[in-house]
């Protein structure tokens, strides 16, 4: 072979090699069989970062592979090779993500190199992901990888996201026909079903009649429905929401003259000078990125009176490392949430824990101080 080579002039030399290089791209690699893994060695490098993947949706990576086995290898015959992509979360742990496999798209002789997109399924549940390349013969073991394994840190996002937010989903509904499903609950009567379900939380950890009520992120008064029938005339409920709509829409609604309601911003609470008993976040901390949670908890602690609580459910996911997700539904890690709420003095009690997503939970904690 290398006689032959000598032959060939070398001027002719590059026209020789590409000659040589489209014939073998022509060439059939079919892997009838697995191969021996003993001689099967390839680099596999990322191209370039990714942006947060869409949960469940198609991807595509950017990927060089190197062939560094004596053999060519290629998709074709019931044995293929191809990428491997093997999921663990972001700290190593195996996850129910399945592997992918993606065939090359044509034969990859020794020491060539290829680089090409290659595309995967993203895992259903968000999160952080840790994801490996390497190259691999279906079925079969990774080839041994030359030089660094190639890792990419992968965040699993939610494919919803669109500019969900509240200002809208008010604006956009008749709250005089239909109050219930822009806040949540899809009909009347499983709104009326929750209102004493999520009240009945609250006296469970001792507020009485004659207690006072924050809630924050009322919507359309899911809790102020249950409080209305439940508080004395020396008890008190302020409903504040973000959404202006909802507010106004609960003044019209809730007329006790202990009832108040306004409109808070994304991280304040318009309240001064008074304290609560209980101080509820139902389904508000599911919507807020964990910086805007702190600083509500913050707020929280500013308000609470001496014996008080504060009551907020989570969407929580041991393969998120801080928060994944939009606003649509943001799920954080439980003991990232833990420690901003320590961050104000406050020490949580988990009190009811539900299935969510995949992984995910919905857990319901009660904050106190100490
Ligand atoms: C799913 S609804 C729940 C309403 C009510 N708490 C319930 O349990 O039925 C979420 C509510 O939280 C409000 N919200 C979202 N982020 C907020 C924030 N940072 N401060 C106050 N309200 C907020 C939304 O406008 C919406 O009314």
């Amino acid at each position: 072979m290398n006689l032959l080579r000598s032959l060939v002039p070398p001027a002719l030399r590059p026209v020789a090699r590409r000659a040589r290089a489209v014939l073998r791209g022509l060439a059939p690699v079919h892997h009838a069989g697995p191969f021996p893994p003993a001689d099967l060695r390839a680099a596999v490098r990322p191209v370039r970062a990714l942006p947060p993947l869409e949960a469940g949706r198609a991807f595509e990576v950017a990927l060089s592979v190197t062939n560094h086995s004596p053999r060519a290898v290629g998709p074709n015959g019931p044995c293929p090779v191809g990428v491997r992509l093997a999921w663990r979360s972001y700290a190593g742990e195996p996850v129910a993500a399945a592997d992918g496999f993606a065939p090359l798209p044509r034969p990859l002789w020794p020491g060539e190199e290829l680089a090409r997109r290659f595309t995967f399924p993203a895992p259903a549940a968000l999160g952080d992901y840790r994801a490996t390349f390497a190259l691999a013969q279906k079925g079969g073991p990774d080839f041994e990888p030359v030089g660094p394994p190639a890792v990419l840190d992968l965040a699993v996002s939610h494919p919803l996201d669109g500019g969900f937010n509240y200002h809208d989903i008010y604006g956009r509904a008749d709250l005089n026909r239909d109050f219930w499903t822009a806040s949540g609950p899809p009909s009347r009567a499983e709104f009326e079903r929750l209102a004493p379900v999520k009240l009945q939380l609250l006296t469970d950890r001792g507020l009485t009649p004659d207690g006072r009520i924050l809630d924050v992120g009322c919507g359309t008064g899911l809790l102020a429905t249950a409080a209305e029938r439940f508080l004395s005339d020396r008890g008190a409920y302020f409903g504040t929401d973000l959404a202006p709509e909802a507010v106004a829409f609960c003044k019209g609604r809730y007329r006790r003259p202990n009832f108040r309601f306004a409109v808070n911003g994304m991280t304040t609470v318009p309240v001064r000078g008074e304290r609560f008993d209980a101080i509820t976040f139902f389904s508000v901390f599911t919507h807020t990125y964990p910086d805007e949670t702190a600083l509500l908890l913050a707020e929280a602690a500013r308000l609470l009176a001496p014996g008080g609580f504060v009551f907020a459910d989570a969407f929580t996911s041991p393969l998120v490392q801080r928060h994944a997700g939009s606003r649509y539904a943001v799920e954080v890690n439980r003991e990232a949430l833990l420690r901003l709420a320590g961050l104000s003095g406050l020490t949580a009690e988990r009190v009811v824990d539900s299935p969510w997503n995949g992984p995910a939970r919905r857990e319901f904690f009660a904050f106190r101080r100490g």
